[in-house]
């Protein structure tokens, strides 16, 4: 089975061409991604109507690029998967209604994939991985824990509050004149710094639900700043060291929380999987690791390329989606916001609260 993906919710625009399989396995046929960052550097962040614009501007010859590289024509290929949310709804817009038109134009099937799904399933395409499985995903627009059952059957045991960690990565970086994207360069700055210098708090250390909150982090780092200002190039370093080294315990805390939720509601996890940008983060994928370990399971940590928005995971997604025969019509709406798990968002954190106190 051969399914073309596309993916414009936020600031990539993406296509992949992903094979599945009779026994589940996946390969990447092609995969091309165009990121926009140039475009958005000078805002520090992205801006949704640009993100619109270029998307329109270049989808149409990434979709060729990742087609002509596998060699097949548009009548070759099983079905059309595009992002149908959640996102910026302009890029959104933008992907799926491209989709539509091959799907209808070729008569092939179209899948609409919850951006977030995709990012779930990805393990499955790199390594396999067999649910139930706990999925952390931390990015620029998500911090969640989910528990991943199988296709369509996603339980978010936690969430964030207030910012995302990628988004607060961002946002640290902004306040220290690093640029944009703020992780990779918060990161680096971070190797050279003394992560004890500045006393920062570990938002919701210890609570048994497994929520995040980093918004408090966001301010005492600022309040730092503001103290010693003007920064030194160290200061600027131990300010990165010390803000990334509390997100590290944070991570290990929540999760360690997000941990004991699973085993409780769905028993023992066959991985602990880590998705989103944030991922790519080499002292977080440490800590990662040593909670894989204590929990007696394996991290899945797909490659960073896989980590970041792509094609691949929109196609794989639609792959798996397509072979349970669930495929979408062509009057499928395009949404801002798409919680994986309706029923937990509708909810809220509060009644979870109470569940596992
Ligand atoms: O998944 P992604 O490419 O896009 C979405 O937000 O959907 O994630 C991008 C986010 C940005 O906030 C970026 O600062 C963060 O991931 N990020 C990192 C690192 N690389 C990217 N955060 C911490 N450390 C990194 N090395
Ligand atoms: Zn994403």
């Amino acid at each position: 089975m051969i399914v073309l993906g596309i993916e414009t919710t936020c600031d990539e625009t993406a296509a992949a061409v992903v094979e599945r399989s009779d026994d589940g396995r996946g390969r990447i046929l092609s995969n091309v991604v165009l990121s926009q960052i140039e475009e958005h550097a000078a805002f520090g962040g992205v801006v949704p109507e640009i993100a619109a614009r270029a998307h329109v501007e270049v989808l149409d010859t990434v979709i060729a690029q990742a087609m002509h590289e596998v060699g097949l024509g548009f009548d070759q290929i099983d079905g059309v998967a595009a992002a149908a949310g959640p996102g910026l709804i302009g890029g959104v817009i933008v992907g799926l209604t491209t989709a539509k038109a091959i799907a209808l134009v070729e008569n092939k099937p179209l899948i609409a994939v919850n951006h977030l799904e995709a990012h779930a399933l990805t393990a499955r395409l790199t390594d396999a991985t067999p649910f139930p499985y706990l999925l952390f995903l931390a990015s620029g627009g998500h911090t969640q824990i989910l528990a991943v059952r199988g296709i369509g059957n996603y339980v978010r045991i936690a969430t964030t509050h207030d910012d995302a960690i990628g988004e607060a990565f961002d946002k640290t970086a902004k306040l220290l004149g690093l640029g944009y994207p703020g992780g990779p360069l918060v990161e680096q700055q971070a190797l050279h710094g003394d992560v004890r210098r500045f006393p920062l708090p570990r938002p919701m250390h210890g609570r048994k639900e497994a929520d995040f909150s980093l918004s408090g982090l966001k301010t005492a780092l600022r309040l730092e700043a503001e103290a010693i200002a003007p920064l030194s190039d160290q200061d600027v370093a131990d300010l990165c060291a010390s803000f990334q080294q509390a997100v590290v315990d944070v991570v290990l805390d929540r999760l360690r929380a997000g941990l004991k939720i699973f085993r409780i509601r769905f028993g023992a996890p066959n991985a602990l999987v880590a998705a989103g940008g944030v991922a790519a983060n080499q002292a977080i994928r440490n800590v990662l690791q040593r909670l894989a370990a204590e929990a007696g399971t394996t991290l899945v940590a797909p490659p960073m390329e896989l980590c970041t928005d792509n094609g691949a995971m929109i196609a794989w997604a639609g792959a798996e989606r397509l072979a349970l025969g669930l495929t979408d019509t062509l009057d499928v709406a395009p949404r801002a916001r798409w919680p994986l798990d309706e029923i937990a968002a509708a909810k809220g954190a509060l009644q979870r609260t109470a569940a596992y106190k």
